[in-house]
């Protein structure tokens, strides 16, 4: 995928599911891939938290160029930066600083999904033009209601909530007009991924996509 031509809101609507992975080992991630492929998903979500990360980000843009491969928990610039150089589509952060707002102004290297928990942050990442942004901590955050208070101020605003999510709460968020996909770790249970049990983990995705998703992003 040429990324210059990829917005986030293309991104997002590919969901409505995105599994944020935490992949220790670089031979689990082909098969991990193709196993939440089968089972419809089509935004993988890749941390920077291990130091197999980006390695595992190279090696999906090139063996399986069918997903859309976010680079999640991207915190600085320079980790921004070297995602895309390794290939990431996308980048995923918890939070927005100013270094991030200064880096989007100056010629972002991929769009990035700033994470927001706040009316303030909300409203200093709209300012920057943004328009679509990860809900995180979304359980601990306020959840649900969050959204629903922020659709009245920040109608335009859309969110991908993450943090706290599970199977069993998923629609609930997908319901939401200002929801336009949710994330999580569970889609991917390390127990699962040890084990190679990659039916089970196809199955998990379809499962969670047969919740649907009201896709107005
Ligand atoms: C994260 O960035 O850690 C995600 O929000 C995943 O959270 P979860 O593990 O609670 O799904």
């Amino acid at each position: 995928m040429n990324t210059s031509e990829l917005t986030l809101e293309m991104a997002l609507t590919r969901g409505p599911v995105i599994p944020v992975l935490v992949i220790d080992r670089v031979d689990e991630a082909v098969p991990l891939a193709r196993a939440l492929l089968a089972g419809g998903v089509q935004v993988l979500e890749v941390t920077l938290r291990t130091p197999a990360a980006l390695d595992v980000i190279r090696l999906l843009a090139h063996e399986v160029p069918e997903a859309l491969v976010a680079a999640g928990t991207v915190t600085t610039p320079e980790q921004w930066e070297a995602a895309a150089h390794a290939g990431a589509h996308l980048a995923v952060s918890p939070g927005l600083t100013p270094r991030l707002l200064s880096a989007l102004r100056s010629g972002a290297p991929t769009p990035l999904l700033p994470g927001v928990a706040t009316a303030s942050e909300l409203m200093t990442a709209m300012d920057a033009g943004l328009s679509h942004f990860k809900f995180f901590p979304a359980q601990q955050a306020g959840g649900v209601g969050m959204l629903k208070a922020f659709h009245g101020p920040f109608a335009d605003a859309r969110f991908c909530p993450t943090g706290g999510i599970t199977f069993d709460t998923a629609a609930n968020f997908l319901a939401l007009p200002n929801v336009a996909c949710v994330g999580g770790s569970w889609l991917a249970p390390v127990s699962a991924v040890r084990a190679g049990d990659w039916e089970r983990i196809t199955q998990l995705a379809r499962d969670t996509l047969s919740l649907g998703g009201t896709l107005t992003a």
